[in-house]
C-alpha cells in the first residue's frame, strides 16, 4: 500500500474507488500534517484548551498514543477519524516531526496559592513516574507542565472512568489523592502545572 500514496488520487479513485473506501486512501503526508494542524496548532502548540499541545513529544509517546487511539484503548470522537487509516510509516513521519518541534508552555491563569498546594501533592502522588512534573524533552508519559488546563482535568476525568489504558498504579495514585484532598487536590495539582511556563 506504501507506494500508492506517491500516485495521483484520481488513478487511485480509479483503480479501488469501487473496493476502497475514500478514507482509506493514503494521503500525502504533508496534507494529513495540515488536518492535525487545524486543531493541534502547525507546530503542534495548540490554541484551543481542550486540544493538546503536542508539540516536542517524544516518537516513543507519539507512536504510543496513536497504538492507543487505534486499537481502542483510548477514546477520542474527535481523534478517531483522522488518526484510525494512518499507516505505520505515516505514524513515524508524524512522530519526527513532531518531536523536532518546540514545544511552548501555555500562557493560561492559574491561582498561585492552589498551586502551592499541588506542587506538594504531585511531589507525594505523581513525581515518581511524572519527573520534573513531567517537563518535555525525555518524558514519555505525556506533558504535565505548560499543558492547557481544561485538557487535563479530561484526560484525568477518563483515566478515572476507566476509559483510558493505563498503569494500574498510576488510578491507585489518583484515588488515593482524592482520597486525602478530594477532587479539589486534583485541581490543585493541575494549577500547579498550569503555574509551570
Ligand atoms: C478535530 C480536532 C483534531 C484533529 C484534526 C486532530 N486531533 Fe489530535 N487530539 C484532539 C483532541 C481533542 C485530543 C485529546 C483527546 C483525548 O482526550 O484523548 C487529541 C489528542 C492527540 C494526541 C495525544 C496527546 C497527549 O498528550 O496525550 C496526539 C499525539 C494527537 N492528538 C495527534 C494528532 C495527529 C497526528 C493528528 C493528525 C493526523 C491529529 N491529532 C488530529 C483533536 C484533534
Ligand atoms: C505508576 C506510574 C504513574 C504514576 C504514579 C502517575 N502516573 Fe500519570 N501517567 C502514567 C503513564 C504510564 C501515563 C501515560 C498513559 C497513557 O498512555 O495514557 C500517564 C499519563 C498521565 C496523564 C495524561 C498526559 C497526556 O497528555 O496524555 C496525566 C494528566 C497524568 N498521568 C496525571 C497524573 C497525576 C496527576 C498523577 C499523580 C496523582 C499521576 N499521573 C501519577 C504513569 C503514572
Amino acid at each position: 500500500m506504501e507506494n500508492f500514496k506517491w500516485l495521483n488520487t484520481s488513478i487511485l479513485i480509479t483503480v479501488l474507488g469501487t473496493i476502497t473506501p475514500l478514507s482509506a486512501i493514503a494521503e500525502d503526508i504533508e496534507s494529513v500534517k495540515a488536518k492535525c494542524g487545524m486543531c493541534h496548532g502547525p507546530d503542534g502548540n495548540s490554541p484551543n484548551s481542550s486540544i493538546p499541545s503536542i508539540a516536542g513529544m517524544t516518537k516513543e509517546f507519539f507512536a504510543h498514543t496513536m497504538d492507543a487511539y487505534q486499537n481502542n484503548g483510548r477514546p477520542s470522537d474527535l481523534m478517531k477519524p483522522y488518526v484510525h487509516y494512518l499507516s505505520q510509516e505515516d505514524i513515524s513521519q508524524l512522530a519526527e516531526f513532531y518531536a523536532k518541534q518546540t514545544f511552548k508552555p501555555v500562557k493560561q491563569e492559574y491561582d498561585p496559592a492552589r498551586a502551592k498546594k499541588g506542587e506538594a501533592l504531585h511531589n507525594k502522588y505523581c513525581e515518581k513516574c511524572h519527573e520534573n512534573a513531567g517537563k518535555i524533552t525525555e518524558n514519555n508519559f505525556g506533558f504535565l507542565a505548560g499543558q492547557w488546563m481544561p485538557y487535563l482535568r479530561q484526560s484525568i476525568q477518563d483515566y478515572l472512568d476507566k476509559k483510558r489504558r493505563v498503569n494500574p498504579m498510576m488510578i491507585t495514585k489518583l484515588e488515593k489523592l482524592q482520597q486525602e484532598a478530594g477532587k479539589d487536590g486534583l485541581d490543585d495539582v493541575l494549577h500547579y502545572y498550569a503555574s509551570l511556563q
